[in-house]
């Protein structure tokens, strides 16, 4: 049966980590998968983990079954810290937090219980998203549909045409937001512009479902859940697939939640028991280890602020490289206007190069990025700048 099998393309973002192991080249860039290096180009574990880690594993006595939902502490945690802990979304136990392997178990098991809920409901995306999101849905068996986001000539939100499409999304479907760090682009709506769509989602009843993945990447833990706090405002359901990946930088530990908000403890209740025959079916019920980090870091007055700091440090580096990119490709004869970068938020950004020379960035100079043009900015660093913005300017000076 399996002989005649064809091999699957690779995957647009993990294939390419896969390709930049084997490239021997010593000046190699990954520029590809959103993972934050540090200075010395290392992917390091944070500290406030290092020590939380510690202590669980002096008390730890059981590998035991967590419980479908995973661990109640764990879901406490992710409420305070995407909600605040005194909202009445909280005092109120509209809220259900399942922890899911990852915010990609978080969107899957979304899909799986709309698909299975809802059949007749579509999943909106904005144009253009995270390459794997219109993947998760289409083996969730949700139908999917795009708003658009993007508009190339400014680099910049397609704000207008944004909220006319999702002016027109049915009652009923779901609209897939990326909560802070939008990814590909770099580019999130302001503060008001949040307000709108969220006033357009509660006047016509779709469900928005968001992708918080980058939490405190942006701008702060606080003002990245701008978007998030305009739609606890103007709807009473919601979802929410939030992760530890990168702002933990817990990316192999699988540490991710997918949180319902209905509009009465007892819908949210009932939401949470299909949620849970969903992830039964699929994994059973979620890895300890992740969790109990986050909880423990989450809980304890020392480690948080550590924690924050780290976030902070990692923040404050990316957008340094940003400018540094900017004024780099500037100094090495780049006529072609790049500032958009530098005004951009989170991880990633949409550079602009075609995918030929993108090609050619990887193929000659060993340079690795999505083949949409997206660059991860975390990858960029004091050492490699030089080399980088050498490569780009080559390859665009004979376009
Ligand atoms: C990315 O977009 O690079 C990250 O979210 C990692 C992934 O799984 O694709």
């Amino acid at each position: 049966m399996f002989e005649t099998l064809e091999m699957a393309p690779a995957d647009p973002i993990l294939g390419l980590t896969a390709a930049f192991k084997q490239d021997t080249n010593p000046d190699r860039i990954n520029l590809g998968v959103g993972v934050y290096k540090d200075g010395d180009g290392n992917t390091p574990v944070f500290n406030s983990v290092q020590r939380a880690e510690a202590r669980i594993l002096d008390r730890q006595t059981t590998k035991d079954y967590l419980l479908i939902s995973g661990a109640p502490e764990y879901a406490a945690v992710v409420q305070a810290l995407l909600f605040g802990p005194e909202h009445e979304i909280v005092t109120g136990q509209r809220a259900a937090t399942v922890h899911a392997p990852g915010g990609t178990g978080g969107l899957r098991v979304a899909g799986d219980f709309v698909h299975k809920l809802y059949p007749e409901a579509k999943i909106w995306l904005s144009d253009p998203t995270w390459a794997n999101h219109p993947n998760i849905y289409a083996h969730a068996g949700v139908a999917v549909e795009t708003y658009p986001y993007f508009e190339m000539e400014t680099n910049d939100l397609d704000f207008d045409a944004m909220r006319d499409a999702l002016k027109n999304v049915p009652e009923g479907d779901v609209v897939l937001l990326h909560g802070c760090c939008h990814n590909p682009t770099g580019i999130d709506p302001t503060p008001e512009q949040w307000e709108e769509i969220a006033d357009v989602a509660g006047a016509r009843g779709w469900i928005p479902l968001v992708d918080f993945a980058y939490h405190g990447l942006g701008d702060g833990l606080e003002q990245d859940r701008r978007g998030l706090m305009a739609f606890c405002r103007s709807c009473a359901e919601l979802m929410v697939s939030s992760s530890f990946s990168k702002n933990f930088g817990l990316y192999n530990e699988r540490v991710g939640a997918l949180t319902v908000v209905a509009s009465t403890p007892e819908a949210a209740n009932a939401l949470m028991s299909q949620v849970l025959i969903c992830i039964r079916a699929n994994y059973s019920n979620p890895p300890a280890h992740g969790a109990a980090i986050v909880t423990e870091v989450l809980n304890d007055s020392g480690l948080r602020p550590q924690w924050e700091d780290e976030v902070a440090q990692m923040r404050n580096r990316i957008n340094r490289m940003r400018a540094l990119f900017v004024d780099t490709l500037e100094r090495k004869g780049v006529r072609r206007d790049f500032s958009f970068i530098a005004r951009q938020r989170g991880m990633f950004s949409f550079s602009g190069l075609t995918g030929r020379q993108v090609d050619a960035l990887r193929e000659e100079y060993a340079i690795y990025m999505v083949g949409s043009g997206r660059i991860n900015v975390a990858g960029i660093t004091e050492a490699n700048i030089d080399y980088l913005c050498e490569s780009i300017a080559a390859v665009l000076r004979r376009s």
